[in-house]
């Protein structure tokens, strides 16, 4: 969607007029970029139906005339409620009630007193994401696919200032939510389509964007001494594969890593899972957030060395796969007594961190995992759990997620949680027996593979997949999430 700034009256004659407005405005509400006819229309509108403004409701009012546009009333309730996340779930709202109703350009207002509380920038954000993520559509199995297309949105804004001011940020912020739908296009699809070799072809298509991709196969890897992802990977006819995609500016003077679990499906291995299994196509999730992060990396061209990294397989059942009771030596040679299969993502990750971290020698790593039920547990749907060895790293990171309007949630590495990930007849185990602070100790195992350099897990199995059902996101489809933090993260490193 093509979004640009405006001021002054509306012009251009847009499909749809979008107005979101607060519950005092009414009556009384003053919104200079709609003429008095508009207003009039509006008033009516008002006047005739039951709206009063609350967040939820959305009116699209079809024109008696096919020259006149479609009128999209979007409540945002009252101003003391206000927040961030209610702006951009009002944006998605009326982006999809004019696409719906046919409209292919929206001039998009608000009254002139938005608020005090969000800046500009947070305020063009919003906006953005909303329109970006609330017409986003997943239909390609449909029979009936949806060809209609929002073009165009024209964000109004108070002044030529805020107007020329915005240009930047929304360019900034459409970027992102792009790089956030390649997330969710990703995740949402199903495994015999988003398989191993999927990941790979879709690594390698970034490779005309700048980015220089390498990929390990299997034997290189078991050269490497990767034994923890093969072991992984070993039961599956898809063979699987360690992804770099390497940003490498002229002069890059800081390198930071990106890694994902990329596994493809999870059974659950022989600890075969009994709940829930039909969502784990979502289990690349993290891969898929990397992936999302490197295209949106090509695009915005940071002065910054950007690595991704993604361990991708598929954690199968059948004759060759690993066992409880395996044991294998990691590549950075500490050894796993394997308690549960199911525990698969820690395994993929040791691997691709500590052998991203030896090469590459990065100054900080983030990694991002669908990684326990246990965070989910935790949080809901409603929040990531951010662990980190560096209490300056993890504020940055949280602070990159307020930036990005993803909500992410600081969770302890106590040593107590080390403790329990200590081995009985190896050095460490990969399920401590027990299902109290899951996440805490699966990010504790992860620990066991930095050394001392700053690293942050973001658990998103909360979020991930599927996400809470809004205007900004279809029933059953992945959210995305993490793009937009870990982006933000790497571009004020
Ligand atoms: N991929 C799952 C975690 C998951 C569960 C993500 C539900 C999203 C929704 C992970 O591989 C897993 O199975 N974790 C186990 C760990 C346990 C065996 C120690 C879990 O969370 O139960
Ligand atoms: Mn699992
Ligand atoms: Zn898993």
């Amino acid at each position: 969607m093509k979004i640009t700034p405006g001021f002054g009256k509306i012009s251009g004659n847009p499909e749809a007029i979008g107005i979101c407005l607060f519950d005092d405005e009414i009556r009384s509400g003053k919104f200079s970029a709609i003429s008095a006819a508009t207003k009039r229309a509006m008033e009516r509108i008002i006047a005739a139906s039951k709206f009063s403004g609350k967040p939820t409701e959305t009116i699209a009012h079809l024109s008696e005339s096919a020259s006149a546009p479609v009128l999209v009333l979007q409540g945002m309730g009252s101003r003391k409620e206000f927040n961030w996340l209610r702006l951009r779930l009002a944006a998605g709202a009326v982006a999809r009630a004019a696409r719906d109703a046919g409209a292919k350009s929206l001039a998009l207002v608000s009254g002139d007193k938005l608020t005090e509380d969000l800046s500009e920038e947070m305020i063009t954000r919003a906006l953005v994401d909303g329109l970006i993520l609330g017409t986003w559509t997943f239909d390609h199995y449909k029979a009936q696919k949806d060809k209609r297309l929002l073009r165009e949105t024209v964000i109004y804004y108070g002044s030529e200032e805020r107007k020329k001011a915005a240009s930047k940020m929304i360019r900034h912020a459409r970027i992102l939510a792009e790089g956030q739908c390649v997330a969710r296009d990703l995740t949402t699809h199903p495994t015999n389509e988003v398989n191993t070799d999927y990941l790979v072809r879709e690594a390698k298509a970034l490779s005309k964007k700048g980015i220089k991709t390498t990929v390990l196969e299997a034997a290189q890897m078991k050269k490497l001494g990767m034994n923890l992802i093969l072991a992984v990977g070993q039961a599956s006819a898809m063979p699987p594969r360690l992804i770099i995609m390497d940003y490498k500016p002229a002069r890059a003077r800081k390198t930071v890593a990106l890694i994902g679990k990329g596994v493809v499906f999870d059974s659950g291995g022989l600890n075969i899972k009994t709940l829930m299994m039909d969502e784990m196509k979502s289990d690349m999730g993290g891969a898929a957030a990397v992936m999302g992060a490197m295209h949106t990396i090509a695009r915005l061209k940071p002065g910054i060395r950007v690595i991704g990294v993604i361990g991708t397989v598929e954690n199968a059942i059948g004759p060759n796969a690993y066992r409880p009771s395996d044991i294998y030596t990691a590549y950075n040679g500490k050894t796993v007594e394997v308690m549960n299969t199911d525990a698969e993502g820690r395994l993929v990750l040791a691997d691709a961190l500590a052998y991203t971290i030896d090469k590459y020698q990065p100054n900080a790593v983030i990694d991002l995992a669908t990684l326990t039920g246990a965070a989910k547990v935790a949080l809901g749907k409603y929040a990531d759990a951010v662990f980190s060895n560096s209490d300056r790293m993890k504020k940055a990171v949280l602070a990159a997620a307020e930036l990005a309007g993803e909500r992410m949630w600081p969770m302890p590495l106590f040593e107590e949680y080390t403790k329990e990930v200590e081995g009985e007849t190896a050095q460490l185990r990969n399920s401590v027996g027990h299902r109290w602070g899951g996440a805490c100790t699966a990010a504790a195992f992860l620990k066991e593979f930095v050394g001392n350099t700053s690293w942050t897990h973001i658990d998103i199995a909360p979020t991930a997949f599927p996400g809470a059902p809004s205007s900004i996101q279809p029933k059953m489809t992945a959210t995305g999430s993490g793009v937009k933090t870990i982006v933000e993260w790497a571009l004020n490193f």
